[in-house]
């Protein structure tokens, strides 16, 4: 056989195989009187929606945006939005809650085994302090005025009213919106004030060996930072770096990215918020209501010796051999 008949004979057989596999569509596209169906040779919804990334139109107004008709894959954001994002935060967040209240029905407030022994050692000066708490402030202020976005309209929607909630949002919204930026500003500084002692030593791996400071009888060694909050320090400073990106995004819609991107930057806030709740949820209870003397250290600054030794013991030696050791309680306190 030559190449030409090869060809043919490849070409024929080709064009065999699609009228056999078109016969069966055709016959769908006319109707049973042989005339064509209108219904059936029109193109489908659901086709055109599985085929396309979006239907766009055609417009005169310079803002190209305003030309998308349907953007299929906002069902699937809205669908995250409306239903998954509610669930999915709600039990983060309240399983957290709970998780956290059977903690304290089961342990109570450790308290100082040794008891107090009067005397102080400086733990945070007053520059960390600050940043720690300016970090603190507006991440609650951003928490719950976001929360708000997500979950207003079920929760506080039908105890205050429309108008009343309609005020709130409005206020709660700038307030989101400005405070993102004293929230970047605490971020960065506890990132570069505190970033020298959360590294990994091998001190922590002790200190999961004997518990964590959670078994009574064992003492769990640790520097300036135990291994549980090099982990907090970690997480958040992760979690901040990816909420403030995203938020930003937000914020300044369209300038970075496409629709597709700002439903992305949203899913990842909203995601990340929910978790990083919880996991700050989780920090609050042990500097309030779990441990005795530990609200001190970011409150006054001082903690007690004793408290140091137990739960910090290798920064507490560290400290008495740098001449920094305990002060009276009648001393001035830490600037
Ligand atoms: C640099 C920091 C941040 C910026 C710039 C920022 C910005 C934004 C913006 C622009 C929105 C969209 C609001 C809207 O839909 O009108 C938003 C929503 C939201 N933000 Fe933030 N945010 C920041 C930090 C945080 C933090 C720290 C939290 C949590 C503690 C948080 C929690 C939320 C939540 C829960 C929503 C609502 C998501 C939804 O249901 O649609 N944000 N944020």
């Amino acid at each position: 056989m030559t190449v030409s008949r090869y060809f043919h004979a490849v070409l024929f057989a080709a064009s065999l195989a699609l009228a056999i596999c078109s016969a069966p569509a055709l016959a769908q596209k006319l109707g049973p009187d042989g005339a064509p169906n209108p219904t059936a040779s029109s193109v489908q919804e659901q086709q055109l929606l599985n085929e396309l990334s979006r239907i766009e139109g055609r417009i005169d107004v310079p803002d190209r945006k305003a030309a998308v008709l349907i953007q299929p894959a906002g069902r699937m954001w809205d669908y995250f939005h409306e239903v998954l994002l509610h669930w999915g935060a709600a039990i983060v967040i309240l399983g957290t809650l709970l998780l956290l209240a059977v903690a304290y029905i089961a342990l109570g407030k450790l308290p100082i085994k040794e008891g107090r022994s009067g005397l102080k050692l400086v733990r945070f000066k007053a520059i960390e302090r600050f940043s720690h708490w300016l970090t603190a402030t507006s991440f609650v202020l951003l928490g719950l005025t976001g929360l708000n976005i997500t979950f207003g309209k079920f929760v506080l929607l039908p105890v205050i009213g429309p108008e009343a909630f309609t005020a709130v949002s409005e206020v709660s919204k700038y307030v989101h919106n400005f405070v993102s930026f004293a929230f970047v500003v605490g971020l960065v500084l506890i990132a570069v004030i505190f970033v020298k002692d959360n590294f990994f030593q091998r001190v922590d791996i002790e200190w999961v060996k004997q518990g964590g400071g959670f078994i009574a009888s064992k003492h769990a060694p640790a520097g300036r930072f135990n291994l549980g909050e090099k982990l907090v320090f970690w997480l958040s400073l992760g979690a901040g770096l990816a909420i403030s990106v995203s938020g930003f995004l937000l914020l300044f819609p369209f300038s970075v990215t496409g629709i597709f991107g700002m439903q992305i930057a949203l899913v990842i806030h909203a995601a990340v918020a929910a978790l990083f709740i919880a996991l700050i949820l989780g920090h609050i209870y042990i500097g309030t209501l779990g441990m005795e003397g530990a609200f001190e250290a970011m409150g006054t600054g001082e903690v007690d010796l004793n408290w140091a030794k137990e739960h910090h013991d290798r920064w507490a030696e560290e400290q008495i051999a740098k001449g920094n050791g305990p002060k009276s309680p009648l001393a001035t306190p830490a600037e």
